[in-house]
C-alpha cells in the first residue's frame, strides 16, 4: 500500500517514521514545498531502515505530485503550526489556502484516495476538504480525537497512579482547547469507572490538563508537538491499511449524528479499508450533550471564515 504524507515538517516526518517502523506499508511518499526538504527527510529516514528493521520505501519530492499517483491514503500536515499563546483557530488564513491547494493536487493524482487531515484548525480544515475535494464523505477523516484521547489516557494514568495500559478513555467534539470533550463518564480502569477512584479535584485536573494538552506542549517546545500526533496518524493509517475496523474518535462530517449537520466534529467511528465504515453512537449525559452542542457552535463560527 502506498501512503503520501504532505508536509515533511515535524508532524509529517514523525508520521512517516511511525508508519515505516510498523512495517505495514510498501511505500511512503513525503511531499514538501521547501526545496529538497522532503527528499532529505526521506533519505535520513531510509538510512534508519536497516537499523530499525523495516522494508517500507520512503521517498521525497518537492511538490511533484505525479510521484504520489495511486496513493491509497494521503495525510495532510502541510501548513504552519501554532506558537506559544496562539490558538489553533488563528492559523486558518494561511492553512486554508495550503490545504485547499494540496487537496486538489492529491485528488488529481489519486482519485480513489482516503485523506487524513491533520493541519489546524483541524475540524475546519476537514470541513474544507469535504467542500472542495469531491471525495465521498467516508474518505475524509480528521485527526484529533486519537491524539486527544491518548493525552486523556496519559493524564488519567497519572492521576490514578496506574499503568497507561490499565486505562481507557475517549475525547470527542472539537480539536480545540475549549471544545474538547473528554468523556470522563465513560473512562475506565480495567473496566471500572474512573470516577470511583478519582475525587472531584482530580477529575477536574484530568479534564483541564487534557484540554490544554497541546498548549502545554507548545509552551514547553516553542512549537506544537510531533511524536504523539505522528503516532496517532500511524494508528489511523494502519487501521485503513490492515482493514482493522478499529474504533477511533475522528473528526467526521455529521449528517444528523449527535444532533449536528454540515459540520466536522470528533465522534467515535469504525475505521477500516473503506475509511469511515460507521459512526458509533455513544449515549452522552445531558451535560455532555450540551458541551458537544457548544463545541459545534464554536467550530461553525470558525467555518464561517472559510472562502471556497
Ligand atoms: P512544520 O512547520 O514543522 O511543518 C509543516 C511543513 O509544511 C513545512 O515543512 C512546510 O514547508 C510544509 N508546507 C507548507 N506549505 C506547503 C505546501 N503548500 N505544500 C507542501 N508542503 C507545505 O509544522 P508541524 O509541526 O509539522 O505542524 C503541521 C500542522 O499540523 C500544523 O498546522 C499544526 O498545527 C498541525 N497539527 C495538528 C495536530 C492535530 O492533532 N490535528 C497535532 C499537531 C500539529
Amino acid at each position: 500500500m502506498k501512503v503520501t504524507v504532505v508536509g515533511a515538517g515535524a508532524v509529517g516526518a514523525s508520521c512517516a517514521e511511525y508508519i515505516a517502523m510498523k512495517n505495514f506499508c510498501s511505500e511512503v511518499v513525503l511531499v514538501d514545498i521547501k526545496e529538497g526538504f522532503a527528499e532529505g527527510k526521506a533519505m535520513d529516514l531510509m538510512q534508519t531502515a536497516s537499523l530499525n528493521g523495516f522494508d517500507t520505501k520512503i521517498t521525497g519530492t518537492t511538490g511533484d505530485y505525479s510521484k504520489t499517483a495511486g496513493s491509497h491514503v494521503a495525510v495532510i500536515t502541510s501548513g504552519i503550526p501554532r506558537k506559544p499563546g496562539m490558538t489553533r483557530e488563528e492559523l486558518i488564513g494561511i492553512n486554508a489556502g495550503i490545504v485547499k491547494e494540496v487537496t486538489q493536487n492529491l485528488v488529481k493524482n489519486s482519485p480513489e484516495v482516503i485523506i487524513i487531515v491533520v493541519s489546524n484548525p483541524m475540524d475546519t480544515m476537514a470541513y474544507l476538504v469535504h467542500k472542495t475535494s469531491g471525495l465521498p464523505k467516508h474518505k475524509i477523516i480528521g485527526m484529533g480525537g486519537a491524539l486527544d484521547s491518548a493525552r486523556f489516557k496519559y493524564r488519567l494514568a497519572e492521576a490514578l497512579e496506574s499503568p497507561i495500559s490499565d486505562v481507557d478513555g475517549m475525547v470527542i467534539a472539537a480539536h480545540s482547547d475549549t471544545g474538547m470533550l473528554p468523556l470522563l463518564s465513560k473512562a475506565t480502569r480495567n473496566g471500572v469507572p474512573v470516577t470511583e477512584f478519582l475525587d472531584d479535584e482530580q477529575q477536574k485536573y484530568v479534564i483541564e490538563e487534557t484540554k490544554v494538552g497541546g498548549a502545554t506542549l507548545t509552551k514547553l517546545l516553542g512549537t506544537s508537538a510531533w511524536y504523539a500526533p505522528g503516532a496517532a496518524v500511524s494508528v489511523m493509517v494502519q487501521a485503513i491499511a490492515c482493514d482493522q475496523k478499529k474504533m477511533i474518535p475522528c473528526s467526521l462530517m455529521l449528517e444528523g449524528e449527535y444532533g449536528q449537520n454540515d459540520i466536522c466534529l470528533g465522534v467515535p467511528a469504525i475505521i477500516g479499508a473503506n475509511g469511515v465504515e460507521k459512526i458509533v453512537n455513544v449515549t452522552l449525559t445531558a451535560e455532555e450533550q450540551l458541551k458537544f452542542a457548544e463545541a459545534a457552535n464554536a467550530v461553525r463560527e470558525v467555518n464561517g471564515d472559510l472562502k471556497f
